[in-house]
């Protein structure tokens, strides 16, 4: 078994990246902050169990999906090396290795994540369930490091989850436009994406009955003060999830539940927040079927083919690149 772990984002460029966007996100009105940084070692394991909650739909949903298309996937991409963006536990990835190995095709996975003990956890449990699988693990950033990825094989990329709809419109965008100029004519993209779907159901898959995506929401919060020194009353915010009809996207806020100061140490900032302030920390945009079509079209990608479930909540879009 050969492992390997390129590090596209060190600690020192994370820490650029995060005080950079603290201190925009924080100055601006309103303010924001982006969603990438909910995902430290506990952010990553909350997802985790978002991903379980009866709420959580998208996760249950897309495996379901991939277990039905996993084997047509395998042939039609002709894909030898799986590539995935945001890979996160690398769970439902599972799925695509056995079908590529099904098809005798798998000879290479390359998860990558911004984040790097997530990252180096799927990568161990993966090494012991898949002897003579070559594993090249990337700690890096879908929005800036796509042309540093690893050239090996003929690939597919997958963008799994829905995560495209964490980018707002320009970033996704650019992401795509990079992800093609990544890739050579030919190599493949599987992309998942929510589809929109009544708010009675959507809502509730963001503001769970636990709670615990209202901690995962904060923990944007414990990041900021353990890795800025700042001094946010963590439990003084309230999660919010809401649909916003015109972007066809939730959205999640932190609402400020009286006045506040907040004092950043290492940036020297200090923000105010008023009572009942919100703050958006995610958008989460859902999509139409054309409208994702539309999308990797542009990018210079032809779509293959696409499957949805039943209730048409989730979508997988495979492309070639043009
Ligand atoms: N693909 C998995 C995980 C989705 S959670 C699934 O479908 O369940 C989103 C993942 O993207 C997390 O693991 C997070 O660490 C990662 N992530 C978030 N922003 C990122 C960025 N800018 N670059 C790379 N990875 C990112
Ligand atoms: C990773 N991403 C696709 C999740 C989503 O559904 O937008 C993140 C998440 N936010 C709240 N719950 C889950």
């Amino acid at each position: 078994m050969t492992a390997l772990l390129d590090i596209h984002l060190t600690v020192a460029d994370a820490d650029a990246a995060l005080r950079a966007d603290a201190r925009a996100g924080l100055t601006a009105h309103p303010k924001h902050l982006p969603p990438t940084w909910f995902y430290d070692a506990r952010g990553s394991a909350l997802f985790e169990r978002i991903t379980e909650l009866p709420e959580y739909f998208p996760t249950r949903t897309e495996r379901a999906l991939l277990e039905r298309t996993a084997d047509a996937i395998a042939i039609t991409s002709g894909a030898d090396t799986i590539v995935e963006l945001g890979s996160g536990s690398s769970a439902k990835t599972r799925l695509l290795l056995d079908a590529f190995r099904r098809a005798r095709s798998l000879r290479r996975y390359v998860p990558q994540d911004v984040s790097e003990p997530a990252l180096r956890e799927a990568m161990s449990a993966l090494a012991a369930d898949y002897p003579g699988l070559q594993l090249h693990g990337v700690v890096g950033d879908f929005t800036a490091h796509l042309d540093r990825l690893p050239a090996e094989g003929r690939r597919m990329v997958a963008f799994l989850g829905g995560t495209i709809g964490n980018l707002l419109p320009a970033q996704r965008a650019e992401f795509l436009r990079a992800l093609r100029a990544a890739l050579r004519p030919g190599e493949a993209v599987l992309l998942g994406t929510g589809l929109v779907v009544d708010p009675a159901v959507l809502v509730p898959a963001y503001d769970d009955a636990a709670g615990v995506t209202a901690e995962f929401n904060r923990n944007v919060l414990h990041v900021l003060n353990r890795e800025l020194g700042a001094d946010f009353d963590v439990e003084a915010f309230a999660h919010k999830a809401l649909w916003d009809a015109r972007n066809e996207w939730i959205e999640m806020r932190l609402v400020a539940q009286r006045a506040m100061t907040v004092a950043l140490a290492e940036l020297g900032l200090t923000v105010r927040f008023a009572a009942g302030e919100e703050m958006c920390t995610e958008v989460s945009a859902k999509f139409r079927r054309p409208g994702v079509r539309a999308m990797v079209e542009q990018a210079g990608f032809a779509v293959v083919d696409s499957w949805a479930d039943p209730d048409e909540r989730m979508a997988l879009t495979l492309a070639r690149a043009v």
